[in-house]
């Protein structure tokens, strides 16, 4: 993700009201027509699979990853409601997206590749796994593989020359926030190894999820109250820790200790469990809606973060299922969210690209308990569509995500991946392209105008 300076805007104040996604959360029909409808106005933004455009790439101005992040939670989308109307589009974006060597690094992406864009990609890819969504043809990346081959890459980089362990933010060295170490990152390389751990059943992986939160500790981005904070500089040793505290963080964090749980069954794990969701549901939530604290009362958000509290929904639904004992916690707050987003889902935008039914786009701030917001965009499209499609989750699932074992049929490759020497120096891409190198001139003014506090507020 990379650092922005454009905030939410605020599309119209005279929001009509002429539709409104009614759901009945009792009803899962009724559930799954308004999560059709949310689907529907979430991918109407997506152009990817017109003619001459690029298959996975959503238009500015979104950023790669969050592509990534869209088409995880269209993956979840079919699993949870059966609707196969946007699979395809999802394959072929997916697949396309895997990159010249499949491992979600595709070189037109360089400049906006951090470990943390790479891990949204690679986290659909294991949900495909996890879900059994259809696999690709022979001679093409499979879900497994891919993610196998992030994880591989993420063992290469894991850094014990500063802050004592950890992934940089950034890979490239000429990209900003190589010099930063943060959650997400690590969040990234944390939930893949606990999910290859329970997937696989392979101890390598879980031995990795281990190391990773160990650090995450020592560090004290996971303080004692399990709050989790930004991330730190490498220059100080990673002290000098930025505490905004983001839903994906302990969203990412909660499913991956969950899933450590399921696979282990020790108190060791049952006990972060317990930490975390009591955190996440105590600095989360106001009556029971969950909220994005560094920006959202702000106006603030800007469009990475307005699609935070989506993930943080499914996390959470995920969790209920790999910690049980966590559901009758989690789902009810995961269910007054979306009930909340739902009110805010009766949008007709003027201004902005949203293409779906109108009187449908779903706003920003659930806690309104009103009419659109007059926020619209992938984000808040996404995050709705999410708290919804999650309240489909149910307890003791019959059709919980599957293993190597109970079904499992993605092919992987515990060898996939490339040796760091392979793309790390890539210095010359610095000087290719007039819009990245606008961008990267912009970033950096906006570094020397704002201070450091700019830049680790930002994701
Ligand atoms: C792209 O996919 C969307 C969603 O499935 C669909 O509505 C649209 O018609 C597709 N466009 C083309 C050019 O196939
Ligand atoms: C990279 O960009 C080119 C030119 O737009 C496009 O044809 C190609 O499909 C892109 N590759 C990937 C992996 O997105
Ligand atoms: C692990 O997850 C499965 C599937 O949801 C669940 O049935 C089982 O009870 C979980 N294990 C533990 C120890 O909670
Ligand atoms: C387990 O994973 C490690 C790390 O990727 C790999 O080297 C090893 O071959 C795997 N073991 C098996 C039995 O697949």
């Amino acid at each position: 993700m990379r650092p922005t300076l454009q905030t939410a805007g605020v599309v119209s104040l005279l929001a009509g009201v002429t539709g409104a996604i009614q759901v009945d959360f009792t009803n899962d029909d009724s559930i799954k027509d308004a999560a059709s409808t949310a689907a529907f106005g979430l991918l109407k933004y997506y152009t990817g699979n017109n003619t001459g455009d690029t298959p996975g790439n959503l238009p500015d101005p979104y950023f790669w990853w969050e592509a990534g992040a869209m088409f995880g939670t269209m993956i979840d989308y079919w699993f949870y409601t059966g609707d196969e109307t946007y699979n395809d589009v999802t394959t072929q974006a997916m697949v396309h997206q895997a990159g010249e060597d499949n491992d979600y690094m595709p070189q037109n992406q360089t400049r906006t590749l951090g470990n943390d864009d790479q891990g949204f990609w690679a986290m659909a890819a294991m949900s495909a796994a996890e879900n059994n969504f259809p696999n690709p043809p022979d001679g093409q990346p499979q879900w497994l593989a891919l993610v196998q081959a992030v994880f591989n890459e993420y063992v290469s980089r894991w850094d014990p020359n500063t802050c004592g362990g950890g992934l940089r933010w950034q890979i490239f060295t000429f990209n900003n926030g190589f010099n930063y170490k943060n959650s997400i990152s690590n969040g990234c390389f944390f939930n893949i190894a606990s999910r290859l751990a329970r997937y696989t059943g392979n101890q390598t992986y879980a031995d990795w999820a281990e190391k990773v939160w160990d650090w995450m500790e020592e560090v004290k981005f996971i303080d004692q109250d399990f709050n989790i904070f930004d991330g730190g500089g490498v220059e100080n040793n990673c002290v000098d820790i930025n505490k905004a505290q983001w839903t994906y963080n302990a969203g990412i964090f909660l499913q991956g200790t969950a899933m450590m749980y399921n696979v282990t069954e020790t108190d060791t794990w049952k006990q972060r469990v317990e930490g975390l969701v009591s955190r996440t549901v105590a600095y989360f939530f106001d009556d029971g809606i969950v909220v994005e604290r560094p920006c959202e009362s702000f106006n603030s958000c800007d469009f990475d973060q307005q699609s935070f509290k989506g993930y943080l929904m499914r996390w959470m639904a995920s969790a209920s299922q790999m910690a049980p004992f966590t559901f009758d916690t989690l789902m009810p707050l995961v269910k007054s969210s979306a009930a909340a987003a739902a009110q805010q889902c009766s949008g007709s935008p003027p201004a902005t690209d949203f293409k779906g039914q109108p009187g449908t786009a779903c706003g920003f701030k659930w806690t309104a308990k009103a009419a659109f917001d007059g926020l619209a965009g992938v984000g808040e499209q996404m995050s709705a569509l999410s708290a919804m499609q999650y309240t489909l989750v149910k307890k003791q699932e019959a059709k919980a995500p599957v293993t190597a074992d109970t079904g499992g049929t993605s092919v992987g490759n515990p060898n996939a991946g490339r040796p760091p020497d392979e793309y790390m120096p890539m210095p010359v891409v610095i000087t290719t392209g007039e819009k990245v190198a606008a961008g990267f001139l912009t970033t950096a003014v906006a570094f020397s105008v704002m201070g450091a506090s700019f830049f680790i507020m930002k994701e």
